[in-house]
């Protein structure tokens, strides 16, 4: 994949990252696979003086905001908000430098996805269909798969969402499954006729085929690209662009109440509220050929952004159309898939918690690392080594080296150059070659590869200065020691312009260190940065070592989390159906003693058992008997139901029932009140 810019002449850039959903926070994986890549190509064209705007913001809707609202009984609203606040902080605190971070519960957004719809509705772009969907009698509503529970008709597992099966991974209609409920209510749904809209992809699918297996064959990832044919060999459905939900942007339609935009077709119409709300100039970004759209995304958004996105703006007609879709691979941690639910994720804000200013180490791990070709991994081991053998050791030890030398022979005052040998010829030479090939990696979306060559300018640097040795000249050799620090002050400044895209907080402060103003790529090429007679700030230390013990600390903690979720993961008995207080209080349950028990002949699994209840002492017929023995259980304090019908069992009149607790693997324990209660006390 080669991409010559020059080839193309663009005026600007519009570069949009993937919107995440604003019911999580912000992990690792979505940093490595979207944002941080984004933020550096963006960051390098801007140092080009390039016309280019970073479009961030949060999405607001759909199906999964509001089953996280219904789950904590608040409204999804207030879901959205929160989230919202801490990711947008997240991307903050990490330098993503977006030019407007906006949200889809926006008026303007609303406003925007309602504009576009309304447009392709009037020319007759959508297919009207009706069909049978469930419904929910009890609440009145239609239900959204998600909202339907039932078993699995492909491996029985009780909890099978309808669009899923979590268990055997099998993808569902609702229909499919084994005795509906609804998580509404807990009834079974009905189902009932329901009007939509269809998007008909079938009829984008000749164009398509030409814009992308043609137009794009040789300047789109091959990961993306392959995806891409795969959908367009398997022949494209049209796709329904409207749901019944309560949360979202209304169909603007008449008759159209209860019913949204589906999340895909809003969501991605958010870039372009975004640009409006970012500048009135935003139709110069959107609807001028000149501009080169590049979409940051996931490789789990690619159908949406190279098909349906597209489908979209082609057939609105007026915008432009993505230029390059630059997807990513996932990242997994400690080799496991990252999860939201399951907790197994590395939180930023968690992140800068226990490693507070450390966002460039970070940036730097996820970037080497990056999952550009295939699924990567994140450890905690490679995380500090990462830090410690290459930060620490080679940039950052070259930088401090050469400032306390300087500070301490010349006063921080950059030395004359003298005369230079052939090593100092091939040092200066050798750095010339760097910007244009960081440059031609970034160009490329290859940044692993551009943020390699950026640390290999800093290990010349180093290399150069420990052959040198300045120190062992000085006083002896003044103008020697001058010239070698002089090419190693000129390193410096040059890496501290290249890595800007990739650690700008670190970048910043050799910057302020070398008291250099400067940060246009165009100039990273010169090799005379700093005049001799230039006076530097005083020398810090850009990187600090990170010990075993914080690395343990958080590989502790993903053991934890993997023992929880473990024990998480054992199945229980489901909830039986609600019930009213009143319910409850008809049960008379007391504290009791085991007096006397005693195995009931000719049974296997029944003891006898006399209990002091605290109003009597009476005989309950239990069957625990091949748990428990008798002898084991005397003097046990248990919880009775008193008011229990009595019962005839083998012959033995039972009156009461003592309670028990039933592992999964029917395992029983007795439901023992705490030391010091009195028999007969009330359960409540
Ligand atoms: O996959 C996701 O997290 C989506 N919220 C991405 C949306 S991208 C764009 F279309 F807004
Ligand atoms: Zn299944």
């Amino acid at each position: 994949m080669e991409q010559p810019s020059e080839e193309k002449k663009f005026k600007r850039s519009l570069v949009t990252s993937a919107l995440p959903y604003a019911n999580g926070p912000i992990h690792i994986g979505h940093l490595a696979g979207v944002y941080i890549p984004a933020d550096i190509y963006v960051r390098f064209l801007r140092m080009n003086g390039e016309d280019v705007i970073f479009i961030g913001g949060s999405d607001e809707h759909g199906v999964p905001i509001t089953i996280k609202a219904l789950q904590e009984g608040v409204t999804p609203q207030e879901i959205v908000d929160r989230y919202h606040t801490i990711i947008k902080k997240s991307f903050e605190d990490f330098g993503i430098s977006f030019d407007i971070y906006s949200r889809t519960s926006n008026k303007i957004h609303h406003e925007t996805a309602s504009q576009f719809f309304r447009k392709m509705y009037d020319a007759g772009q959508f297919i009207e269909k009706v069909s049978q969907q469930y419904y929910d009698e009890q609440t009145g509503q239609f239900l959204a798969d998600r909202y339907i529970i039932g078993t699995c008709p492909h491996c029985n597992y009780e909890k099978a969402y309808g669009d899923q099966c979590e268990k055997c991974g099998t993808s569902l209609n609702a229909t499919d499954l084994i005795n509906p409920v609804s998580v509404l209510s807990g009834n079974s749904p009905v189902l009932k006729d329901t009007r939509h809209w269809f998007l008909p992809l079938d009829q984008y699918e000749p164009w398509l085929k030409e814009w992308i297996l043609q137009g794009h064959k040789d300047d789109w990832k091959i990961n993306v690209y392959g995806q891409c044919k795969s959908w367009l060999d398997q022949g494209l459905q049209p796709r329904a662009v409207t749901r019944d939900l309560n949360w979202g942007v209304q169909v603007p339609v008449e008759g159209a109440d209860g019913k949204v935009l589906y999340v895909w077709f809003d969501a991605p119409i958010g870039y372009i509220s975004a640009t409006r709300e970012l500048t009135p100039d935003w139709e110069k970004y959107w609807k001028d050929p000149e501009t080169r759209m590049i979409h940051f995304i996931g490789k789990d958004n690619i159908v949406f952004h190279c098909i349906i996105f597209p489908s979209m703006l082609k057939a609105e007609g007026t915008y432009i159309l993505p230029d390059n879709v630059p997807a990513f691979e996932f990242l997994n941690l400690e080799g496991d898939k990252i999860s939201t639910s399951r907790n197994w994720a590395v939180w930023l804000h968690e992140y800068l918690q226990d490693f507070p200013g450390k966002q460039d180490v970070l940036r730097y791990v996820l970037t080497s690392n990056a999952p550009e070709t295939k699924d990567n991994d994140f450890t905690w081991k490679d995380f500090q080594l990462k830090n410690n053998s290459e930060l620490v050791a080679i940039l950052g030890n070259f930088v401090n080296r050469t400032m306390v030398l300087t500070h301490k022979f010349f006063n921080g005052i950059v030395p004359e150059k003298g005369a230079l040998n052939e090593g100092d010829k091939e040092a200066l030479n050798s750095m010339s070659g760097f910007p244009n090939r960081i440059a031609t990696s970034l160009r490329n979306f290859r940044f692993r590869e551009s943020l390699a060559e950026m640390m290999n300018l800093a290990r010349l640097g180093n290399k150069y200065l420990t052959e040198n040795e300045p120190w062992k000249l000085f006083p002896a050799d003044t103008e020697r020691t001058g010239t070698i620090l002089n090419i190693s002050l000129q390193i410096c400044a040059q890496l501290s312009i290249v890595a800007e895209p990739f650690l700008p907080f670190s970048a910043d402060k050799i910057r302020k260190m070398l008291n250099l103003a400067a940060t246009d790529w165009a100039d990273a090429t010169r090799l005379e940065w700093l005049p001799a007679g230039h006076q530097l700030n005083p020398a810090d230390y850009v990187f600090e070592k990170i010990d075993d013990k914080a690395i343990e600390a958080q590989v502790q903690r993903l053991m934890d989390t993997k023992k929880a979720n473990e024990a998480q993961e054992t199945p229980t008995s489901p909830m039986k159906p609600v019930i009213e207080y009143d319910d409850f209080s008809k049960m008379d349950i007391r504290t009791g003693t085991i007096l006397e028990a005693e195995k009931v002949a000719k049974t296997k699994k029944l003891l006898r058992l006399k209990i002091d209840t605290g109003i009597d002492v009476r005989t309950v017929v239990s069957g625990i008997a091949e748990y428990f023995e008798p002898a084991d259980i005397i003097g046990k304090k248990v919880s009775i139901l008193v008011n229990l019908a009595p019962k005839n069992l083998k012959g033995i009149e039972s009156q009461g029932m003592i309670l028990m607790a039933e592992n999964p693997d029917g395992k029983l324990f007795f439901v023992t009140p705490e030391e010091g209660s009195e028999n007969g006390s009330s359960i409540k």
